[in-house]
């Protein structure tokens, strides 16, 4: 694996992405950074550095004190309504115009790549804007929700449920449909790019993984060092708003050399 301090793709991977017919992106909380949203595990800004996982993101938790989990939330989703998506991300977008096919899988519940522009975009852990009944997991509108910013509103279908995040919480499964969608481009791509996540999660951390087994060339964008980066062809050491655009404008500079190599 070749380690890059900078934002510079090998010859050899370059070559690869500017032939790739399919490109995966998996997006962790990194991604979001300097959007403003903090990380979970970073040491100093981390959420779960400053909260416990098991008080607020869980079923468990939800049913002990489903006012302060939902208060938690309502906070969260007042600042996602606050932030922008950043150069990383609408690059990401670009890039898609630039190949034949390309699958964003996130860990992210903020909405930035749709935001940015990017439509093929599968929700592994769902969004945080939307709600669900937390008995039947019907989705909730906004409109039911207005006046709620302190305890969850009744839910509308079962007497006993109330309105949750439509998020998935330690301990839940992962909406099934959006799963087998992500593990498909798994097993589809030919590049594959990983960004801002620790690769701790699963099965998010499996993908990668399952794409470099079917045969794809292997990318990490992250300042450090993750269990994925010894599996990487290469691994950028920078951030997502950093690397992202240069990332754009190598392959766009590689598709334009293409275009204009002469035929047989
Ligand atoms: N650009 C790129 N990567 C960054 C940046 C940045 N600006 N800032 C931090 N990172 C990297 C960190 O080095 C770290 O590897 O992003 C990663 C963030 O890791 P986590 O906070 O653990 O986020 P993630 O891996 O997405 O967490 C997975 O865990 O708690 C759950 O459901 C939550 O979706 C989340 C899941």
């Amino acid at each position: 694996m070749k380690e890059t301090n900078g934002n510079l793709l090998s010859s050899q991977l370059l070559a690869q992405l500017t032939e790739a017919r399919h490109v995966l992106v998996l997006t962790g909380a990194g991604m979001s950074a300097e959007s403003g949203i903090p990380t979970f595990r970073d040491a100093q800004s981390g959420i779960w550095g400053k909260f416990r996982p098991e008080d607020l993101a869980t079923p468990e938790a939800f049913e002990a004190n489903p006012s302060r989990v939902w208060e938690w939330y309502q906070e969260r989703r007042s600042k996602v309504l606050t932030v922008r998506p950043h150069a990383g991300h609408r690059a990401l977008a670009a890039i898609a115009s630039l190949v034949p096919e390309l699958t964003i899988v996130t860990q992210n519940v903020d909405g930035l790549h749709q935001l940015a522009g990017s439509d093929n975009v599968a929700e592994l852990h769902g969004n945080i804007m939307r709600s669900k009944c937390s008995i039947s997991h019907r989705p909730i509108s906004a409109e039911w929700l207005s006046d709620s910013s302190h305890s969850p509103p009744r839910s509308p279908y079962v007497s006993k449920g109330l309105a949750r995040p439509d998020v998935v919480w330690f301990g839940e499964v992962l909406p099934q449909n959006v799963l087998q969608a992500a593990m498909d481009s798994a097993l589809r791509c030919d590049f594959c790019i990983s960004v801002g996540t620790t690769s701790l999660v699963q099965p998010a951390a499996s993908l990668p993984l399952m794409a470099l087994e079917h045969g794809a060339s292997l990318l990490e964008i992250n300042p450090r060092e993750t269990p994925l980066s010894p599996h990487a062809g290469q691994c950028l050491r920078g951030t997502a708003a950093e690397v992202l655009p240069a990332l754009l404008a190598q392959l766009r500079a590689s598709k334009k050399d293409l275009d204009q190599r002469p035929r047989l």
